[in-house]
């Protein structure tokens, strides 16, 4: 049977339009085009049965055609509930040969401005492969791979798995986020269908390929606590990945999900980056390209002092507060924006976290705040009246901004991203014996390989060692060309 119309999406009639996007953004990613061309025939991912949870945008619809094109079966949905772009995630359901009518594309779950409940309902659909187990007189029933975008497809298993082997899901206690009070319903759910079902998905998975800073923190949280269940590729820390996309990355869409938002002039404002890592390296550099008046927070007294030394001023959040009239928060830690902040705002401040999870800004303390009332400007924008007598404004309920008020980082720098991901997938999938459990970073020559791949699209002419240099410093003309500490 087909598979096609099994996927939850805003509107399949949206695939023509996202079909067009796909074109134009296939033509901005060279590294995965690349990989079509040298994977295409040979299809290393045959077999490999993929629960993706990524952002459900154009630039992600181009990587999951290219796990296709490798051989792979993918289920997908995104893994935050406003960055989804329906007119990508319909064209992914439709197929390229597909109509709306009669789609044959793939099955995804995701759509912009999902609840929370809906997000996870949409988790659980990617790791249900009953009906093309049954197309394929198969007896397993979930995937063998995850490709995960802070970890919350990763966690669902682990947890799963940790509460059937109790026995029982807890009862949430009262710091218990609303979200995670979510995930326990879904688990308490599935634990009463059945006993085994997490079990099973983790005994099948070969492995996670993960995205993002905030999820590889969580998969070396669960490597040094002996729980993690198998191995997993941390893309990030591929130079490729996050000294480009994090960096490169954020200095595109954080103005660009401002402009959307409010469209403030950037330029002779006071911007506040909290955290001077690679997000927040890009959002200050943009920022002040802008015009804007920087200023920066850092825990951490190195990124303290190179931000000091890019010429930021460095300030506690508490020194500056009544100054800013712009909020950007790329930490991945939590409760870095707080009420007590909120209340000492100029009227109309602008809050934008473009960290991975929302409890950077404290929202949860913000919605139960006295006297604090919501109003939807548009969605993705509302303006919360203070009992100070003043409003602030905050984005994207204080989730990614970049993602939720505009489209994400530009494809080509996303490129750069899910060619290293697709490589992840290849090498946990075809060599495993390679990989016992834990977490593993690709090795050199294919991250400078990803780099390679990009440089004909930009005119880059790259210098060639001659063999007496290559032998003067002691490395091979092919690369790898930097040791491995080496931190560009
Ligand atoms: P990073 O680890 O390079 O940088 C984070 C920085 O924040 C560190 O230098 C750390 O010392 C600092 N920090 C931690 N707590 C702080 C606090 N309370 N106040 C001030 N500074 C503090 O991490 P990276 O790669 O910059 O990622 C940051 C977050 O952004 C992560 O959650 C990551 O998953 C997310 N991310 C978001 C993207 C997007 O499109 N919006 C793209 C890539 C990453």
């Amino acid at each position: 049977p087909s598979l096609a119309p099994i996927f939850k999406i805003a509107n399949p009639q949206l695939a023509e339009a996202g079909r067009h996007q796909l074109r134009l953004a296939e033509n901005e990613m060279p590294g995965l085009m690349a990989l079509r061309a040298e994977f295409g025939e040979s299809k290393p991912l045959t077999g490999a049965r993929i629960a993706g949870s990524l952002h459900m945008t154009v630039q992600t619809a181009v990587l999951i055609e290219t796990l296709v094109a490798l051989g792979a079966q993918v289920r997908w949905a995104s893994c935050n509930i406003f960055s989804t772009q329906d007119d990508a995630a319909a064209a992914i359901a439709v197929g390229p040969t597909g109509t709306p009518e009669a789609p044959a594309g793939v099955p995804v779950f995701a759509w912009k401005g999902e609840s929370l409940e809906d997000y996870w309902w949409c988790t659980q659909q990617i790791f249900d492969w009953s009906i093309e187990a049954a197309a394929a007189g198969e007896t397993w029933t979930g995937p063998n791979m995850i490709l995960d975008d802070g970890g919350d497809a990763t966690m669902l298993v682990h947890k799963g798995r940790e509460f059937e082997l109790a026995g029982a899901v807890p009862e949430a206690t009262a710091s218990d986020s609303h979200e995670y009070r979510v995930v326990l319903d879904v688990l308490r759910h599935s634990l009463a269908e059945s006993s085994n079902r997490w079990t099973e998905i983790a005994a099948g998975l070969a492995g996670v390929t993960e995205e993002t800073t905030t999820g590889v923190h969580r998969l070396y949280e669960l490597a040094s606590a002996h729980e993690l269940l198998f191995p997993a590729i941390n893309v990030n820390d591929s130079v490729t990945k996050s000294k480009f996309d994090n960096k490169y990355g954020i200095r595109h869409s954080l103005p660009d999900g401002l402009n959307r938002a409010t469209d403030v002039l950037i330029g002779g404002k006071v911007v506040f980056v909290a955290g001077y890592g690679d997000v927040g390296k890009g959002a200050a550099e943009a920022l002040r390209g802008q015009g804007a008046r920087v200023i920066v927070s850092e825990i951490d007294p190195i990124n303290a002092l190179q931000a000091a030394m890019d010429g930021f001023q460095v300030a506690r959040l508490e020194s500056v507060v009544e100054q800013v009239d712009i909020f950007v928060s790329g930490t991945g830690n939590f409760n870095v924006i707080r009420t007590e902040h909120m209340l000492k705002m100029k009227h109309l401040a602008i809050i934008a976290n473009v960290g991975h999870f929302d409890n950077e800004i404290d929202m949860a303390a913000l919605e139960i705040l006295e006297g604090a009332v919501r109003v939807e400007i548009k969605p993705q924008v509302d303006e919360w009246r203070l009992p100070s007598g003043r409003s602030i404004l905050v984005l994207s309920e204080g989730r990614l901004m970049n993602l939720g008020n505009a489209t994400g980082h530009p494809s080509f720098v996303m490129s750069n991203s899910f060619t290293n991901q697709v490589l992840a997938q290849i090498e946990l999938y075809c060599y495993p014996e390679k990989y016992p459990v834990g977490v593993y970073v690709l090795p050199k020559h294919l991250d400078e390989k990803v780099a390679r791949l990009h440089l004909d699209a930009l005119g880059v002419e790259l210098t060639v060692l001659s063999p007496e240099q290559s032998a003067y410093i002691g490395v091979p003309i092919d690369g790898p060309y930097k040791v491995d500490q080496y931190r560009y």
